[in-house]
């Protein structure tokens, strides 16, 4: 092992409480991008990047407006053509908090317990963005990085990343690198090292039922007049046939089957449906009958009913019929699934089901393409032999069901592949109350990472 990469790595167990104070400033900014009362906390996230990326001499280093979030860069480019311009990603903001009452500490007050960090954000993605500029503190603060890196941190993340594709396009030229690398993937389990080559793609909906002009006696008008309501939730019971596979006209079509091998790869993962019930505290699990649960959260598309709004929900009763009912519905994508074909295909379903009683509405909310990386590029296997320095074991290599906008476009756009890993675990709780980061995994992380930049060049 190089002595540069040995000191490196002293300096990144030496400075330990030093990222996780970094960490804990971050985690204290709700940066919340889909709440436009966070816009200030999403500038002062941006910028105390942008002021880590000052202090550890990176160069160009702005907070660059978009038409939503800042998106903040930093690059240093001093390595030499010889060796290979890694373009690290990362998101800066967070999924709302909310229900707050369900938090055991305050989400925006990060709060150490034992070996987890609590707090909105701190597994995704605020962790892994400290982790990655961790591993390059602890590097530059040793020697000059073995790479050339360019950093971009969107702050949309979470909201589909409506603004960085346009942001991609103007910046192509800044921006152009040999590959990404993107963190903000997870693990199987904090004893499995894992890379990630495939993510699902999004679509998200919101619709709207509208029935009587205004809200109704349901005593005086109930079997006449159609609950709106009922109608909602009939058009939803519809979404998904008796095997589980959902039935708008045409979903399927672009379905890339499993290959075998691809199935017997993903029977090796851990993951089986006692996993999933233990996870999660479910009595049995659910799905499309054909498929186990690894091909159906990695490799099948599915829809979901994300919320649902109706009538009265308030403590006691009210006897209405009411007038209006809203569901936000989205679809996860897989190759080579078009966002924008899934939406005409949920109007066709609403034009064919919805019945002449109400009237139905249906706004595009996010979308984005899935994307899959290939396991043997050069940077996937400088990060596979990084997590195996560390870990001791080989990487397990799975499928992902989130998404992660950006990877796609990245493709499209700047014409590079991204490698996708991550130091979060199934039980971080993301996106949900009490979201915790497991810190000896993250540290494991940070080891590995410096590992990464050295394998790279
Ligand atoms: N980091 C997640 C996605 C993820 C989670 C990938 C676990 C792999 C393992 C990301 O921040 C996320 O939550 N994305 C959203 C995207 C959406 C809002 C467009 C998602 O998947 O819901
Ligand atoms: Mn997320």
């Amino acid at each position: 092992m190089s002595d540069h990469r040995q000191k490196a790595i002293e300096y990144a167990h030496q400075n330990r409480n030093q990222f996780i104070h970094n960490l804990e400033k971050i985690v204290a900014i709700p940066s919340v991008s889909t709440n436009i009362k966070n816009i200030p906390d999403m500038v002062r996230a941006a910028e105390w990047i942008a002021g880590y990326l000052n202090e550890l001499g990176m160069d160009k280093v702005a907070v660059m407006p978009t038409a939503g979030h800042p998106v903040v860069y930093g690059e240093w480019l001093k390595a030499g053509n010889e060796v290979p311009t890694v373009l690290i990603y990362g998101h800066y903001d967070v999924q709302p908090s909310e229900p707050n009452e369900l938090w055991k500490t305050e989400p925006f007050t990060p709060t150490i317990q034992g070996e987890n960090m609590y707090g909105r954000g701190a597994s995704d993605m605020k962790g892994q963005v400290i982790a990655s500029l961790s591993a390059i503190e602890s590097i530059i603060h040793q020697g000059p990085l073995p790479v050339n890196v360019k950093l971009i941190f969107e702050g949309e993340e979470e909201i589909g990343s409506p603004n960085l594709t346009p942001f991609l396009k103007e910046h192509k030229d800044l921006l152009a690198s040999d590959v990404a690398l993107n963190p903000d993937a997870g693990m199987i389990a904090a004893d499995i090292p894992t890379i990630v080559y495939g993510l699902r793609g999004l679509a998200y909906f919101e619709l709207r039922v509208y029935g009587p002009e205004h809200d109704l006696h349901s005593g005086l008008y109930g079997g006449v007049v159609h609950n709106p309501a009922q109608a909602l939730c009939e058009l939803i019971a519809g979404m998904h046939d008796e095997q589980g596979r959902v039935t708008l006209p045409g979903f399927y079509d672009r379905v890339r089957p499993l290959e075998i091998e691809e199935r017997q790869e993903l029977a090796r993962l851990p993951m089986n449906e006692s996993y999933y019930k233990e996870q999660t505290g479910v009595s049995a699990v659910w799905g499309e009958t054909d498929y186990t649960p690894t091909e159906r959260i990695g490799g099948r598309p599915t829809l979901e009913v994300n919320g649902l709004l109706s009538g009265f929900t308030g403590k006691g009763s009210k006897t209405v019929l009411p007038a209006y009912a809203m569901a936000k519905i989205s679809m996860r994508l897989v190759p080579d699934q078009d966002p924008v074909e899934v939406h005409h295909q949920l109007k066709k379903y609403l034009e064919e089901k919805a019945p002449q009683t109400i009237r139905w509405e249906l706004d595009v909310m996010a979308g984005g393409p899935a994307s899959m990386a290939d396991p043997h590029l050069p940077a996937a296997q400088a990060l596979a032999k990084g997590l195996e320095q560390v870990w001791g074991k080989r990487p397990v290599y799975k499928r992902e069901g989130g998404s992660i906008p950006v990877v796609g476009d990245m493709q499209k756009i700047l014409g590079i592949d991204s490698v996708l890993t991550g130091f979060g675990l199934p039980d971080d709780n993301l996106h949900a109350p009490n979201e915790k980061l497991h810190l000896p995994t993250w540290y494991n992380g940070i080891d590995a990472l410096i590992n990464f930049f050295f394998n790279l060049k």
